[in-house]
Formats: C-alpha cells, sequence, structure tokens
C-alpha cells in the first residue's frame, strides 16, 4: 500500500568507460601496499595470538629453563617432593597463635578518615604479630567475604614453601568462608611484614596487610616502635594515621623505630633532633652501625629499615606523615629533607660472610627492560625480563646447597624494587662498585633505573619461590620469574578452579 510513496534510492553513478579502462593498472598500484598491510596485521596478529597466556598454567611451564651455568637437571620426574608438602612443624603446640579474619568494605583509619579496602579483623594495617626467636607461630587465616580469595604471605621471613602463601604457587587462594592455617617457626629475629598474595596489587594497596616482629631471646634495653608506612587512598600514613603521630618513650631510654614500607615505590625518611643509627635492614643487623646526621633514609617497597635513636626526634617521610618519639608533649621541628643519602654499599663495617660469593655454582641475569608489545593480547608498553615478555620470561633453576650470583639489570625508565622469595640476598656490588660496608643483606632491593647490583645468596630452602617486582602493579602487568630446586614439584596452577592470581 504505502510503497508507492516511497521515496526511491537514487541511482548508483555510472561509470564511465574511461574509468573502466584504467583499473587494470591502479589495481596494480594497490598490490604492493595491500601486502604489506596483510604481513603487518599477519604479524601483529601472531604477536598477540602467541601471547595470550592460558586461563590455567603451571609455573613450571613457563618461560625458558635458566640454569645459571650450572648442572641440567629434570623436572617431572616422578620422585619429586611435592610444594605442598614443604610445610611447617604439622605438631606441637604453637607459642604465637592468632587469627586473622579477612574481609572487604569500607573502614575507618586509625586517624578516622574513610577508606575503601581490605581489613583483618577489622583493622588496616592488620594485627601486630609479635613472637621471639624460635617460636612455633600459627596463623588461621579466615576469608569472611573477599570475593577474589585471599593469602598470607610472610615477607622477608625465609619460611618453608608451603607456607609462603603465594596464590597458585604455593597453595590455592582460600575462598570467602574458607580457610587456611600457616605453621613455621621464626627462625631470625627481625622486622617483617604479612600480606596477601592473592590480586595483590589491589589487596595490599587496599590494607590487607600486617607486620610481623621476631625479637631476640632476653630483654632488650631499647623501646621498641613499629612504623608502618602505608598509604590508603591517596593518603600517607603511619600505623594507619594520616599527619604526625605521637610515640610517647621513657626518658632517657633509647628508642628502635621499626620502619616498614607497605607501598608501592621508595620511601624516603629522615630524622630530625637527633641522630640516629640504622641497625637492622630487612630484618638483618647491621654490623658495626655508625653515628648518622643530616642524611636521609631509603626504604625499598616491601623492605623495612630499623633505626636506633634518642628521643626527641621527629621521623618525617616523603608522603608526608611523620612520626613525633619523646615525653608527652614533645615539639620538634622538621628539619628539610636532607639532600644526602645514607648509602648501605659503604655504610657499617665488614663482617665475614657464612658461604664464598666468589666460588658460584650459578649466576643469573635478572635485568628489566620495557618495549612495546602484546601482554596476554594486550598491546602496551610493557617490562621484560631478559628482553622477553610475560609469561616468556626466564625460570631460573637451583639444587639445593647451591651459591647463586645474580645481576639485576635496570633499563626500564622506572624503579623496581626486586624482591626473592624464601632467601635473603647479599648486595656485592652496585654499578660495578664493591659494597665495603656491613654485609647489606636483602630480600628487598631498590633497583634504579640504570642501575647494575650483583647480589649473592644461598638456595639453601627447596621450593619454588617466587622472585618479582614489589611495586605490585608492575608484577601484575608482568614483572614476575620463579627460583625453581631441582626435586620439587609444583601441585597448584595459577587460575583454575581456586581463581589464583599471585599479582
Ligand atoms: Cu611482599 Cu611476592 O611479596
Ligand atoms: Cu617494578
Amino acid at each position: 500500500m504505502a510503497t508507492t510513496s516511497r521515496p526511491r534510492a537514487p541511482a548508483p553513478p555510472r561509470r564511465s568507460r574511461r574509468a573502466l579502462s584504467e583499473r587494470p593498472r591502479r589495481r596494480w598500484w594497490l598490490v604492493v601496499p595491500l601486502v604489506l598491510l596483510l604481513a603487518v596485521l599477519g604479524a601483529l596478529g601472531w604477536m598477540w595470538w602467541s601471547s595470550l597466556v592460558p586461563s590455567t598454567y603451571n609455573v613450571m611451564e613457563m618461560g625458558t629453563t635458566d640454569f645459571g651455568g650450572g648442572p641440567a637437571h629434570e623436572h617431572g620426574t616422578g620422585s619429586e617432593r611435592s610444594v605442598a608438602e614443604l610445610t611447617g612443624p604439622a605438631s606441637g603446640e604453637p607459642d604465637v597463635a592468632v587469627e586473622l579474619a579477612a574481609t572487604r568494605g569500607r573502614f575507618a583509619l586509625a586517624s578516622g578518615e574513610q577508606v575503601d579496602g581490605y581489613t583483618l579483623n577489622g583493622t588496616s594495617p592488620g594485627p601486630a604479630i609479635e613472637a621471639r626467636q624460635g617460636d612455633l607461630v600459627e596463623v588461621t587465616l579466615t576469608n569472611v567475604d573477599v570475593p577474589d580469595g585471599v593469602t598470607l604471605h610472610w615477607h622477608g621471613v625465609d619460611v618453608p614453601n608451603a607456607e609462603d602463601g603465594v596464590a597458585g604457587v604455593t597453595q590455592d587462594a582460600v575462598p570467602p568462608g574458607g580457610e587456611h592455617v600457616y605453621r613455621f617457626v621464626a627462625e631470625d629475629a627481625g622486622t617483617y611484614w604479612y600480606h596477601s598474595h592473592q590480586v595483590s596489587h589491589a589487596q595490599v594497596r587496599g590494607g590487607l596487610f600486617g607486620t610481623l616482629v621476631v625479637r631476640p631471646p632476653g630483654e632488650r634495653a631499647e623501646q621498641d616502635v613499629v612504623a608502618t608506612v602505608h598509604t590508603y587512598s591517596g593518603r600517607r600514613t603511619i600505623n594507619g594515621r594520616t599527619g604526625d603521630s605521637a610515640v610517647v618513650t621513657e626518658p632517657g631510654r633509647p628508642v628502635r623505630v621499626r620502619l616498614v614500607n607497605t607501598d608501592n615505590g621508595p620511601l624516603r625518611a629522615w630524622v630530625s633532633g637527633a641522630s640516629f643509627r640504622v641497625v637492622a635492614v630487612d630484618g638483618t643487623d647491621v654490623h658495626g652501625p655508625t653515628e648518622v646526621t643530616d642524611e636521609r633514609l631509603l626504604v625499598t617497597a616491601g623492605g623495612r629499615v630499623d633505626v636506633l635513636l634518642e628521643a626527641p626526634a621527629r621521623i618525617d617521610t616523603s608522603g608526608g606523615a611523620a612520626l613525633v618519639v619523646g615525653p608527652r608533649g614533645t615539639r620538634v621541628a622538621a628539619a628539610p629533607e636532607p639532600a644526602e643519602p645514607v648509602d648501605l654499599l659503604t655504610y657499617g663495617t665488614p663482617a665475614e660472610l657464612s658461604f664464598d660469593p666468589d666460588d658460584a655454582d650459578r649466576h643469573f641475569t635478572y635485568e628489566v627492560g620495557r618495549r612495546i608489545g602484546f601482554l596476554d593480547g594486550k598491546p602496551g608498553f610493557w617490562w621484560t625480563v631478559n628482553g622477553r615478555l610475560f609469561p616468556d620470561v626466564p625460570m631460573f633453576h637451583v639444587q639445593e646447597g647451591d651459591v647463586v650470583r645474580m645481576t639485576i639489570r635496570n633499563d626500564s625508565g622506572d624503579v623496581h624494587p626486586m624482591h626473592l622469595h624464601g632467601h635473603h640476598a647479599v648486595v656485592l656490588s652496585r654499578d660495578g662498585v664493591e659494597a665495603t660496608g656491613s654485609p647489606w643483606v636483602v630480600d628487598s632491593l631498590n633497583v634504579e633505573d640504570g642501575a647494575t647490583y650483583e647480589i649473592a645468596f644461598v638456595a639453601d630452602n627447596p621450593g619454588i619461590w617466587m622472585d618479582h617486582c614489589h611495586n605490585l602493579d608492575h608484577a601484575r602487568d608482568g614483572l614476575v620469574a620463579h627460583l625453581a630446586y631441582a626435586g620439587v614439584a609444583e601441585p597448584f596452577a595459577v587460575g583454575g578452579d581456586a581463581g589464583n592470581a599471585p599479582e
């Protein structure tokens, strides 16, 4: 009916004879760019396709095998010990027993501000765990309602592998309503911290962490203060407080301040009103620490620095929050940030190492770069390890007892706090300059852009261990490798039913 009133489609323009006769020639001109375009698209497609990370995979299948110049060995021989068997003591009454319940949601910082994030037993930082050296520590983690699941990693504590708390590597993520028990002996005194290692870039930033301090036997003369520095939703805090926090001291008693950096970037801190000594780094005592004035400290992301000082004093941090240490009512004016850093390469006095790094069994290179490419199908400017993009990164293979040297180089345009699980390493040199101070023992090392560090450690803790950047956004973006021991099998998988996502 309405067909007659419908406007007519315009007639297609007629091609002239001339245009038709020119077509073959034009086509020839088109062939070259077309072929090029197809070649480029094909190459991009292949790069995209080959960058895809399977939805579930075993980290042992990742990347390239690197024996560091030492003897090769096989995995999957059938006679290996499983990661899951490498637990702490299964029996025995714990000396320290803690229950931690993880939740997600809005909560109040100690200084009152409301933030969105994660808590343990309703607070962030979570409960401060304290132990004596040699104590059997038992932590029962329950996940109340964190949808992605949770774990707890004992950052800086060289626990047995199965207690390491890495989702998809040493356990499955604990689902809402689930529970996991960690048991380990606190063998080394020092300042440590714990945090979730499931979707860690979001959960740690959001508050799913706390501190663990292991004290040596006997009474200590000094007053002990933990200062955990964290940024919640853009607010820099110390122990969950923005602004200045007061630490009330007893007159005449020296104070040990344990600075813990739980953020993604390096923390600068400086002391006003008193001199100080750097007495420990990453849980290891400094040998022969000397008095410092007018120098700033650098605390690596994930790292810890203990300072000993006499009140009154004030500790400022690069992000704004400060600690005022002294008798009630103490005021100390903030000095400007000193230009000179305390350089741990030369600080303190040398001491004998327990092993000879010059007699190494393996030598690895961990070189961080950056390039354009596809990461799991996403185009971008991504971190590389030894020139390759995740998951095509090295798997560092060792045997128990090996002395291992590792050269860490950074040419990526950004700083990377490199963290090896389960081990402590001694820094041998920086940019070719040998370390001459106290043995500088780390689990978290701030590798500046353009820097080269040589470190060494003893492979004395069998397992499959993460070795990654502790800027957790970088880890999420593929800055992750692993150290694998001969004779150890990996039963867990990233992804899978548990939705394991360590980074
Ligand atoms: Cu603080 Cu892989 O961890
Ligand atoms: Cu990084």
